[in-house]
């Protein structure tokens, strides 16, 4: 079965880049809250040890008593370790420390790549998104968010070597589609912290360009001090700073994301042309983003 094409299965979206410091947790944090803003319910699971995902959202990760590692490891229910945010229809499955303990208690597990795949399964009903933030590297925890994901999304910082450690990345995207999860695709690549002053900068965009085309959204997201300063708050930029370039930037991402998204559902299923079209229900929230700026 095309996954795309079921009206009440969730898109999974995995946000990986092995490279560290690239953006993955601000990217998986402020699309999550965006596509939330744009009427989209939506989970964000924290999947990487340092629980940057969960102190971003403003939750306590030392008193966090069951998260997605009890999921993991423990088999807990997943709709048992989900918290509410304070964005509307955005919740996290949290992460903290804990999950350092994972990757090696995973080791001796049964099906130990598609464990969160098979935990995913159970995802409550509401969700229409499911973003999962990846650590840095491409040991089992992203193995298992690519073995679950739907598609995967590709933050590139915009420095001089961003396109060293992409190539392994597709490797591993290659051997997870060839050996458990055929289904997934390349949702796409997410060029970040785009400096403008900086000629670097556009060079590696425009290499990036060149080399993936129209797999490259088209929505930059500029480096911008809002988007650094808000999870020292506790927030998304669209709480935070709503209208900061960083916080459009994301929204615009959102947007971009959700087109090529019905995209691909009128693709796989052209019946259900109206299911897809309401991408444009985005426009009609929007008052939600003004009504965050105050
Ligand atoms: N567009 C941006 N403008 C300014 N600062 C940014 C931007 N994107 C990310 N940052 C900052 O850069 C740092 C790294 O970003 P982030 O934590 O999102 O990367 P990551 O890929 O998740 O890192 P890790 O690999 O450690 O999980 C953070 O301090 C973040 O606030
Ligand atoms: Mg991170």
């Amino acid at each position: 079965m095309e996954r795309s094409s079921h009206p009440y299965m969730a898109w999974k979206i995995c946000i990986a880049n092995q490279k560290g410091g690239v953006g993955k947790t601000t990217s998986a944090v402020n699309l999550a809250a965006s596509l939330a803003v744009l009427g989209r319910r939506c989970l964000l699971i924290d999947l990487d040890p340092q629980g940057n995902a969960t102190s971003g959202l403003g939750l306590d990760k030392s008193t966090l008593r069951r998260s997605i590692y009890h999921v993991l490891v423990e088999d807990d229910p997943l709709g048992s370790v989900i918290l509410p945010t304070a964005v509307p229809h955005l919740s996290l499955a949290p992460a903290n420390i804990d999950l350092s303990g994972a990757e090696l208690e995973m080791v001796p597990l049964e099906n130990r790549e598609r464990l969160l795949a098979q935990r995913l399964a159970a995802t409550p009903a509401e969700y229409e998104f499911v973003l999962i933030d990846c650590p840095p590297s491409l040991g089992l925890l992203t193995v298992n968010a690519l073995a679950a994901a739907d598609s995967v999304l590709v933050p590139v910082q915009c420095e001089y070597y961003a396109l060293e450690g992409l190539s392994q990345l597709l490797n591993t995207v290659t051997l997870v589609k060839r050996r458990l999860n055929p289904h997934l695709k390349i949702e796409g690549f997410l060029l970040t912290m785009f400096d403008i002053r900086n000629r670097i900068c556009s060079q590696v965009a425009d290499e990036v360009r060149g080399h993936f085309q129209e797999r490259v959204f088209q929505t930059l997201v500029a480096r911008n001090v809002r988007l650094s300063e808000a999870p020292s708050h506790g927030q998304p930029a669209l709480l935070y700073d709503p209208a900061s370039r960083g916080a459009q930037a994301y929204l615009e991402a959102a947007r971009e994301l959700l087109v090529r998204h019905a995209a691909r559902a009128e693709d796989a299923a052209p019946e259900r042309k109206v299911h897809a079209g309401n991408v444009h229900a985005g426009k009609v929230d929007e008052g939600r983003v003004k009504e965050g700026e105050r």
